[in-house]
C-alpha cells in the first residue's frame, strides 16, 4: 500500500514537471524541443516534441522564399512536396507526443527555416511560434574537410556543471553530432518503484525538455546509438524484457532515415525482429563511411558463459563485414570502449573476448582504414592502436561525458597502456576534423563547456 502511494506521488510529480507551463515547453526556455535526426545531402528528419491536443502548423521555407505549409496536426494529408512521411508517437503517460517529419527534395546549398506555430488554447493569448534553421549534409563529392562532434553520457542531474556546453558544441559548426549512448538516464534511484514504461517515457521527455541541444536556433544533424542507461537496464543485454518497446521509443526520440538503419542493409539475411529492434546505423558524410553499432540488443550479459558470448552478435558482425567492403575510410562506433582490458568496467575486449577477436579479424581482412569510437567511460581518451592490435596503426577515441558523474582517479586506478591523450574528471565533447581523406589524417580535440582545449592531437599526413 505504502509502495503504491509512493509510486503515485512520483508519477504525479513527473507529470506536473513535464507538462507545466504551456507558454514554454522547455523547462526554462521558450519554444519546443526540436531535433534534426539523420540526414543526407537531400533528405532529413525533424523531430518535434509537442503537448498533446491543440492545433499546430509546421511551415518550411527555402532560403528567402515565402514559407509553405508542411504539415498541420490533426489533418491526415499534406500537399507539400517536401514531406515524404510523418510519424506521430503519443506519450500518454506524460501528455506529450513526438512528431517526426521525414523531408526530401532539399538542396545542399540552401538554408531552410522551420516554423512551428501552436495556437493558444486561450483566445486572449498569442500563439506560440518557434523558428529554427537547418541544412542538409555535404555532397559525396565535397572537398571541404569533414568535422564532427562526438559525445556521450547526458545526465540531466549534472547539467549545471557544464552550462552552455551545447552552445559550445554548435558554435564549432560541425557537420554532425554523434551521440554514443547514455543519451538519457532512465533508472534514477529516486524512481526505483515507478512502473518501467512510465519511468522510461518521463525520463526521455524530461531530458528532451531540459537539454539545450534541442533548443538551438541552428539545428545540427544528430546520429545516435544507445548504451545501457538509455536502453533501459543497467548493464543490460539481449534478455531485457522491454527491449522491443525501448527500441521503438529510442528510434522515435532519435529518428533515422530508413536507409541509415544498418539492419535494413540485408533484410533477407536477418530476421524481422532483429530488423525492428536494432538501433544500429550506417551513413556517409562526404566520402567517409560511418557505422554505429548496437551493443545492447544482442548482448550476453556478464556471467559464466559471456566470455564466449555475443557483444554485437553474429548478424551485426556480418553486416559490418559487408559494410567494410565499401570503398573509403571507415569510422566504427559503439556504446562501450573497444580495447578495455585495462579496467573493470564494460568493454568489448574484456566482456566478450572471443567475439572481439572475430571483430578484429573482420577489420584486418577488410584492408580498410578504420577509426574506432566509444563512450560510456566518463572520461575522454585517445589510444594509439598498433598493427599487432588491429592490423594497422590507428586510433581509438573515447568521448565521455557531456555531463554525468565524474571519477577523480580513473587513470591512476586503471592506467591505459595505449593512451596518448586523455582527461578524466571533466565534462567534455570531442571535435574530430579530417586533415586529409587519402591519408586519414586528423586533428582531434577534447573541449569543455567554454570551448577550452583539454587535449589536442594532430597527425599531419606525410
Ligand atoms: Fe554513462
Amino acid at each position: 500500500m505504502r509502495r503504491q502511494l509512493r509510486e503515485t506521488l512520483v508519477i504525479f510529480y513527473l507529470l506536473v514537471m513535464c507538462s507545466s507551463g504551456l507558454a514554454a515547453y522547455g523547462e526554462d526556455r521558450e519554444g519546443f524541443s526540436i531535433l534534426q535526426g539523420t540526414t543526407t545531402s537531400t533528405e532529413t528528419v525533424l523531430s518535434i516534441l509537442l503537448p498533446q491536443g491543440g492545433k499546430n502548423k509546421i511551415l518550411l521555407s527555402e532560403g528567402t522564399n515565402p514559407p509553405q505549409l508542411l504539415f498541420e496536426t490533426g489533418k491526415s494529408t499534406s500537399t507539400s512536396a517536401y514531406l515524404l512521411e510523418t510519424q506521430t508517437l503519443p506519450l500518454n503517460r506524460t501528455g506529450f507526443e513526438i512528431l517526426n517529419l521525414y523531408i526530401h527534395g532539399l538542396k545542399r546549398q540552401k538554408k531552410y527555416t522551420l516554423k512551428v506555430q501552436r495556437e493558444s488554447i486561450k483566445k486572449s493569448k498569442n500563439s506560440l511560434i518557434d523558428i529554427r534553421e537547418f541544412q542538409t549534409l555535404r555532397e559525396p563529392t565535397s572537398k571541404k574537410p569533414l568535422r564532427f562532434v562526438v559525445g556521450s553520457c547526458i545526465h540531466t542531474k549534472y547539467r549545471g556543471r557544464a552550462p552552455k556546453i551545447w552552445n559550445s558544441i554548435t558554435s564549432q559548426n560541425p557537420d554532425a553530432i554523434l551521440l554514443l549512448g547514455d543519451n538519457v538516464y532512465v533508472n534514477l534511484p529516486s524512481l526505483r518503484f515507478v512502473n518501467f514504461k512510465k519511468k522510461f517515457e518521463s525520463r526521455y521527455v524530461h531530458t528532451r525538455l531540459s537539454t539545450d541541444l534541442y533548443f538551438q536556433k541552428k539545428l545540427t544533424p544528430v546520429f545516435a546509438i544507445w548504451d545501457d542507461n538509455d536502453y533501459g537496464e543497467k548493464d543490460g543485454g539481449k534478455e531485457f524484457k522491454h527491449k522491443a518497446y525501448t527500441s521503438k521509443m529510442f528510434q522515435a526520440f532519435f529518428p533515422r532515415l530508413k536507409k541509415h538503419r544498418l539492419f535494413s542493409m540485408s533484410k533477407s539475411k536477418t530476421n524481422q525482429n532483429m530488423t525492428l529492434e536494432s538501433v544500429a546505423l550506417k551513413f556517409d558524410i562526404g566520402k567517409s563511411k560511418f557505422t554505429m553499432l548496437d551493443n545492447r540488443s544482442f548482448r550476453d550479459v556478464r556471467g559464466k558463459s559471456a566470455k564466449s558470448g555475443a557483444h554485437h552478435g553474429k548478424t551485426q558482425l556480418m553486416l559490418l563485414k559487408h559494410r567494410l567492403q565499401e570503398k573509403g575510410n571507415h569510422y566504427i562506433a559503439s556504446g562501450n570502449e573497444f580495447f578495455g582490458a585495462h579496467h573493470k568496467f564494460e568493454s568489448y575486449e574484456k566482456d566478450h573476448p572471443e567475439e572481439f577477436k572475430e571483430f578484429i579479424q573482420i577489420i584486418k581482412n577488410s584492408r580498410k582504414k578504420v577509426f574506432l569510437m566509444g563512450g560510456d567511460r566518463h572520461l575522454s581518451s585517445l589510444s594509439q592502436l598498433s598493427k599487432e592490435d588491429i592490423g594497422q596503426e590507428t586510433l581509438e577515441l573515447v568521448a565521455s561525458p557531456i555531463y554525468s558523474r565524474l571519477h577523480k582517479k580513473s587513470f591512476k586506478k586503471y592506467p591505459n597502456p595505449r593512451m596518448i591523450e586523455g582527461i578524466s574528471n571533466k565534462e567534455n565533447f570531442v571535435l574530430v576534423e579530417e586533415l586529409s581523406q587519402q591519408e586519414f589524417g586528423h586533428q582531434i580535440q577534447a573541449l569543455d563547456h567554454k570551448n577550452n582545449v583539454l587535449w589536442k592531437y594532430r597527425k599531419t599526413p606525410k
